[in-house]
């Protein structure tokens, strides 16, 4: 296992104690649920499409993709559809890119799916984690974005992406962390081949730093400013950072983390390797416990001459393993225990996906950070929650649980592992990507326009260039050409009530488990 901040702890104290600093003094402020509560009763249903541009592209004129090289245009050969057309490729042609060093002018730019006339069928709704989106663009549900707002969220942004007429415009601002911004770059790159002419025209800026730092704070009193919206990869109930996927769903080319279309067909072989009642019955971690201290909490769990709280921990000693080439660190084969911990470090940690696809059961350490996912997360059905403040009894009280209720850890285990391969497939992923970006596009109060210093983006352009691992994932990782189908319709976003609820089902399923669990430590106090 390996997390995203296990390598960069020295990057972290040499580059980022200023954002630890900064993060670190505030006292718990209202919470995310206060304010979108505040948003939900006032702004629940004003229409945020306060200026309409006009659509890029008709797609309902049935047109195909077209491409370059000219594609026959269904009309006119209406009567044999029967045979399925073939599936279109945008090419990739890295000696024409080296030979001119633009990006090619023929891409497709328009995106229509074939539907079978016969049995129209409608696209399937997207997952339920999809309503977030709502919630994590409502600060600007009243006010819609102007070109200012964007503006004042350059100050941590590591970069500026324009989207026009389907293409991509870049301006640098600061180099991220090992290739965290050139993945992230790619998988919008292989977004906008999945569904060409379709994500409307943006602005946004990305900081591809762990930590969120909008605090929601500085912009809830009546007369405060808007937020600056920024996108990054985690947030949490402090702050109003908008999440997209992090750059590990293409991959994480320095530790070895191939995309994750690959490595949910390999993960997916790994449960099947073992079943669950003959794996070890204990609870497993591994990981730099040197990023947080509630990682160093942890060790104390362990497992000694004196104690068994049935963990069982291990430090990831990065240096060897990088030799080693990794070979210990094999994402598949560490679906060996019934039991595996989540914990966070320093924030979220991209590991959580590669624990919740084993379908051992996995403990989450009480968390604080979200990514774009986790809030759909239901505790006990999809994992069981561990206690932060306490966590060796709540481990030994939830595998003793687990091994005496093994019918119901099982399942847990298994609702978590189909939720992984099912809601966040790669499909998913570039849905959610997509859907996330059509929202924001729909407030924005301006024209995006393509900054002075910006350069063209194309996935020529990376990946002619590139190297080793990276070209590698890039390949890997590339989409082909247009979906074949839409993207998945978006879920209607949640009213005030059904919010409640959920938010009400996840902390009474915790606040069962604390009880559970202090009866049970009663019951062992008396009888020892
Ligand atoms: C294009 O140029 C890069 C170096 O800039 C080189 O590594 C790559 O092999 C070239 N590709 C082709 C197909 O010529
Ligand atoms: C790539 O581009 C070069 C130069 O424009 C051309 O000669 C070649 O046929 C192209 N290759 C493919 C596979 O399209
Ligand atoms: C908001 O309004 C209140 C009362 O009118 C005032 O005291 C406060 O300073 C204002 N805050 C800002 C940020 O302007
Ligand atoms: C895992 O097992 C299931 C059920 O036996 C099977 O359908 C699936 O194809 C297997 N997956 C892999 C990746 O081996
Ligand atoms: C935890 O205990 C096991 C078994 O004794 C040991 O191999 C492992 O190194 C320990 N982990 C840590 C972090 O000390």
């Amino acid at each position: 296992m390996r997390e995203n901040e296990s390598v960069q702890r020295n990057y972290v104290y040499t580059h980022f104690t200023e954002a630890i600093l900064y993060l670190r003094p505030f006292m718990k402020s209202p919470a995310r649920i206060s304010a979108v509560f505040v948003f939900l009763l006032f702004g629940a249903f004003v229409c945020t499409r306060l200026i309409n541009f006009p659509t890029l592209v008709d797609t309902s004129q049935g047109s195909v993709v077209t491409t370059g090289a000219s594609q026959k245009h269904p009309s006119e050969t209406p009567n044999i559809p029967k045979s399925p057309p073939p599936k279109l490729e945008i090419p990739l042609n890295c000696t024409a890119y080296n030979h001119t060093r633009t990006c090619p002018s023929n891409y497709p730019t328009t995106f229509s799916p074939e539907q079978d006339p016969d049995s129209p069928s409608p696209p399937p709704t997207c997952p339920e984690y999809f309503r977030w989106i709502y919630e994590d663009l409502r600060p600007w549900a009243l006010t819609g974005i102007t070109k200012d707002m964007v503006q004042s969220a350059k100050r941590t942004a590591n970069f500026k992406l324009v989207i026009l007429n389907g293409k991509a415009y870049l301006e640098k601002y600061q180099r991220s962390f090992q290739t965290r911004d050139v993945f992230t770059l790619w998988g919008i790159l292989q977004l906008l081949r999945r569904y060409p002419g379709k994500v409307p025209d943006l602005e946004l800026m990305f900081d591809c730093v762990d930590w969120p730092v909008i605090l929601s704070r500085f912009y809830s009193q009546p007369n405060s400013t808007a937020p600056p919206p920024l996108f990054r990869y985690c947030g949490d109930d402090r702050t109003l950072d908008i999440v997209f996927p992090d750059w590990s769903f293409w991959g994480w080319s320095e530790i070895n983390i191939k995309p994750w279309e690959l490595l949910l067909n390999d993960l997916e072989e790994g449960n099947n390797r073992s079943k669950w009642i003959d794996r070890e019955p204990y609870a497993y971690w591994k990981g730099n416990p040197f990023v947080a201290e509630t990682r160093k909490d942890l060790l104390k769990c362990n497992v000694s001459e004196q104690t068994d709280w049935n963990a069982r921990v291990y430090a990831q000693d990065w240096i060897k393993e990088s030799r080693e080439g990794y070979k210990q660190s094999d994402l598949a084969s560490q679906c060996i225990h019934r039991y595996k911990i989540y914990i966070e470090g320093s924030a979220w940690s991209v590991s959580e996906k590669y624990i919740l696809a084993c379908d051992s059961v996995t403990l989450i350490v009480k968390p604080r950070y979200y990514d774009f996912f986790t809030r759909g997360l239901i505790p006990v059905h999809h994992y069981w929650p561990i206690k932060d403040d306490d966590k060796c009894r709540s481990i030994k009280f939830a595998v003793d649980w687990g091994n005496s209720h093994k019918k119901k850890a099982q399942s847990i285990g298994k609702e978590a592992s189909k939720m992984i391969q099912k809601d966040l497939k790669m499909d998913y992923v570039y849905d959610y990507m997509f859907h996330l970006l059509s929202e924001y596009s729909k407030l924005l109060q301006f024209k995006p326009t393509i900054p002075r210093k910006a350069v063209e983006l194309c996935s020529e352009a990376m990946v002619c260039q590139a190297q080793g691992l990276e070209k590698k994932f890039m390949m890997d990782s590339m989409v082909k050409g247009p979906a074949e189908s839409n993207p998945c319709a978006m879920p209607p976003p949640y009213d005030p009530a059904s919010l409640f609820a959920l938010l009400r089902r996840q902390a009474n399923s915790i606040k069962q488990v604390e009880t559970w669990e202090r009866s049970y430590w009663e019951n062992q106090r008396k009888q020892s």
